[in-house]
C-alpha cells in the first residue's frame, strides 16, 4: 500500500520539491525536510494521470475497475453509490488541506459528486463527505473543499456518486495542498528592490489583516496597502443607524469601520501606508443609500438630499481616520468605474439617476474639502487601454481636471497574459501624463489559464514587461499595487493572478519582478 510513497521518497530524496515527468506530462510532488525522512505527510500532490492510475484503486466489493483513458481516470462497472476511484493519502491530523478534483458523466442529464474520505482508527473504518458538485452531462464540473483531519491511522480520498446509482465516470487533476505558509524570510524584498522607484503594495482583506503571521510577511514585501472591500460603501455605511437618524434628518449617514480596523490597526502599528478605497462606486454600495428613508420601498431620495448624504458620509469617513489614524490613509479613489466599457459615456448607475450626471464631479469636490490636506484623490477605473473607454475616461478626467480637485488616475490592470497589449497601456498612460495627472497602478494582477509551467513563465514574463514600462513612467506613478498577494485569496484564484501561491512560495512572476529593478 505504501509503494508510491517510497517510489517518490527515493525520487525526491535529495530535492525539497521535485517535478516528474510521464509520458511528456508533469505532476509536481513537494516535501518538506521532515517528510522527507518518513515521506510520511504530504505538501502537494497533483495528478492528471497522463502517467497511469497513480496509486489510485477502485473502492469496490464486486466488478467496479478503473481504466487510464485520454481524459484521466475513469470506474465503470460499479454497483453501488460508493464504488470509486480511491487512494491512500499521507495527510496530518490538524493542518489544513486544499482538495479539489474535476470530474465528467455523460450518463445522465446531471448528477451529484462528493469528495469524501474513508478513514478508520484502531481498525475501525468510518466516512466524511468533503466536497460536493453536481456535474452536467459532459461538462467538466471541479468539486473542492478545505478540510482540516481529525486524528486517524490512515486517510483514503475518493470520488464518490451521491444517488446517482452506478453510472462511469471520469476524474481528472486530483490535487491536494497543505495550507501552510512556507514563506522564505530571506527571499528579496519587493518594497526595497522597487524602493528609488516607486513604492509597491498590495490589497488585503480582512481575513488576511486578522492574520498577524501573513501580515508580518505581507509587510516584508509591500511598503503600502489597500482593504480589498472594507472601506467600501457595503461595509461602511450603517443602514440601521442611519435609518434611525433619517427620521430627523433624510441627509444624515451613519458609519462604521469595523471590517476595516484590523488592518487599519495593523499599519498603524507598523508604519505602512494605507490607500483608501473607495468612497463612491455603483457597486458594493447598498441600493437604500439613495432611497428615502434607508428603506428598500422608498423612493429615491433628491439630489439635494443624495449630494447631502455623500457630504455627510465623506465627512464623517475623514474625521473618524484622522481622529483614529492620523497621517495613514496618503490617498482614496474617490470614485471608480464610472464609465461605461461599450459606450465610453457615463455609466448608468443609481448616482447619475439619483444625483446626475455631475456626480463624480461633485464627489471630488466633497473629497477635497473634507480630505486632510496632501492627501491625493484618484478616479480610478478598470479596461483603461480600451476603446472607446479610454476616450471616455479621458473625458471625465479633463472634466475632473478643470474642476481642480483630482491629483490622478488609478490604473487597475487587471489584466490577461496577452491582452491588452503593451503598447496600448504605454499610449493610455502617456495620454493621462499628458493631462498633468499622476498615475497609480492600483489593482494589478495577470490572469492565466492553468498554474502549470508554460503559463506561469508567459505569467513572469508578462509581468515583467509591465514592469519595465512601470520602470520608464517611474517618475509619473505614485505606487504600483498588486490586486493581492497569494494566488488563493485573490479575487481571481481560480485563474492564479498574483506573485505568491497558496503556500506564500514565490512564483516565476515573483522572480521576473525582482530581477528587473536589480
Ligand atoms: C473586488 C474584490 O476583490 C472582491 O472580493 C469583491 O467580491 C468584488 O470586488 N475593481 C475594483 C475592486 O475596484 O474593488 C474589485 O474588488 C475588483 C475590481
Amino acid at each position: 500500500m505504501k509503494k508510491w510513497a517510497a517510489l517518490f521518497l527515493v525520487l525526491c530524496l535529495t530535492a525539497g520539491a521535485c517535478a516528474l515527468a510521464e509520458g511528456g506530462a508533469k505532476r509536481s510532488f513537494s516535501f518538506s525536510s521532515s517528510e522527507k525522512k518518513e515521506a510520511e505527510s504530504l505538501t502537494s500532490y497533483l495528478s492528471d494521470f497522463s502517467g497511469g492510475t497513480d496509486g489510485w484503486y477502485p473502492r469496490s466489493a464486486g466488478s467496479a475497475s478503473l481504466q487510464v483513458t485520454q481524459d484521466g481516470l475513469t470506474i465503470v462497472g460499479r454497483e453501488s453509490t460508493w464504488n470509486s476511484p480511491g487512494r491512500d493519502f499521507p495527510l496530518e491530523a490538524g493542518k489544513k488541506y486544499t482538495l479539489s478534483v474535476d470530474v465528467l458523466q455523460d450518463a445522465v442529464d446531471q448528477a451529484k459528486f462528493m469528495i469524501s474520505v474513508a478513514h478508520s482508527k484502531n481498525g475501525t473504518e468510518s466516512y466524511e463527505n468533503l466536497a460536493n458538485g453536481t456535474a452536467k452531462k459532459g461538462e467538466w464540473t471541479t468539486l473542492s473543499c478545505t478540510w482540516t483531519p481529525g486524528v486517524f491511522d490512515n486517510y483514503v480520498l475518493y470520488v464518490e456518486t451521491s444517488g446517482n446509482g452506478t453510472i462511469d465516470f471520469t476524474i481528472r487533476n486530483f490535487s491536494v495542498e497543505l495550507n501552510e505558509l512556507r514563506y522564505d524570510a530571506s527571499l528579496p524584498s519587493l518594497k526595497e528592490v522597487y524602493a528609488k522607484y516607486f513604492p509597491v503594495g498590495a490589497a488585503v482583506t480582512q481575513g488576511e489583516a486578522l492574520d498577524q503571521k501573513r501580515m508580518d510577511i505581507y509587510a516584508a514585501q509591500f511598503a503600502i496597502f489597500t482593504p480589498g472591500n472594507e472601506l467600501k460603501p457595503d461595509s461602511v455605511l450603517d443602514i440601521a443607524a442611519s435609518r434611525k437618524l433619517a427620521q430627523d434628518d433624510p441627509t444624515a449617514v451613519a458609519v462604521h469601520f469595523d471590517a476595516a480596523k484590523p488592518m487599519l490597526d495593523y499599519c498603524k502599528e507598523k508604519g505602512l501606508a494605507v490607500h483608501g478605497h473607495v468612497l463612491v462606486w455603483h457597486s458594493q454600495t447598498p441600493d437604500v443609500f439613495f432611497r428615502e428613508g434607508y428603506n428598500a420601498t422608498g423612493k429615491f431620495v433628491s439630489r439635494e438630499v443624495m449630494l447631502g448624504r455623500l457630504d455627510n458620509y465623506v465627512r464623517l469617513i475623514m474625521a473618524y481616520m484622522q481622529e483614529n489614524y492620523p497621517g495613514l490613509i496618503v490617498s482614496w479613489d474617490v470614485v471608480n468605474e464610472a464609465i461605461d466599457d461599450s459606450t465610453g459615456n457615463l455609466r448608468q448607475s443609481n448616482w447619475t439617476k439619483v444625483v446626475g450626471d455631475d456626480f463624480v464631479e461633485r464627489a471630488f469636490e466633497i473629497a477635497r474639502k473634507y480630505a486632510p490636506e496632501g492627501t491625493k484623490l484618484y478616479y480610478n477605473d478598470y479596461n483603461t487601454p480600451m476603446a472607446p473607454k479610454t476616450d471616455g475616461i479621458c473625458a471625465l478626467l479633463e472634466r475632473l481636471v478643470a474642476e481642480g480637485n483630482i491629483d490622478g488616475y488609478g490604473f487597475q490592470s487587471h489584466f490577461a497574459v496577452g491582452n491588452p497589449g503593451l503598447s496600448k497601456i504605454r499610449q493610455a498612460m502617456e495620454r493621462i501624463e499628458a493631462m498633468g495627472l499622476r498615475l497609480r497602478v492600483s489593482e494589478l494582477d495577470i490572469t492565466i489559464k492553468a498554474n502549470d509551467e508554460p503559463n506561469l513563465r508567459s505569467q513572469a514574463i508578462r509581468y515583467e514587461n509591465l514592469f519595465s514600462l512601470y520602470l520608464e513612467h517611474a517618475a509619473s506613478l505614485d505606487a504600483v499595487q498588486l490586486w493581492g498577494v497569494s494566488d488563493d485569496l485573490s479575487w481571481l484564484a481560480p485563474q492564479y493572478p498574483l506573485l505568491f501561491d497558496a503556500r506564500m512560495q514565490p512564483k516565476p512572476a515573483f522572480w521576473s519582478v525582482v530581477e528587473l529593478a536589480k
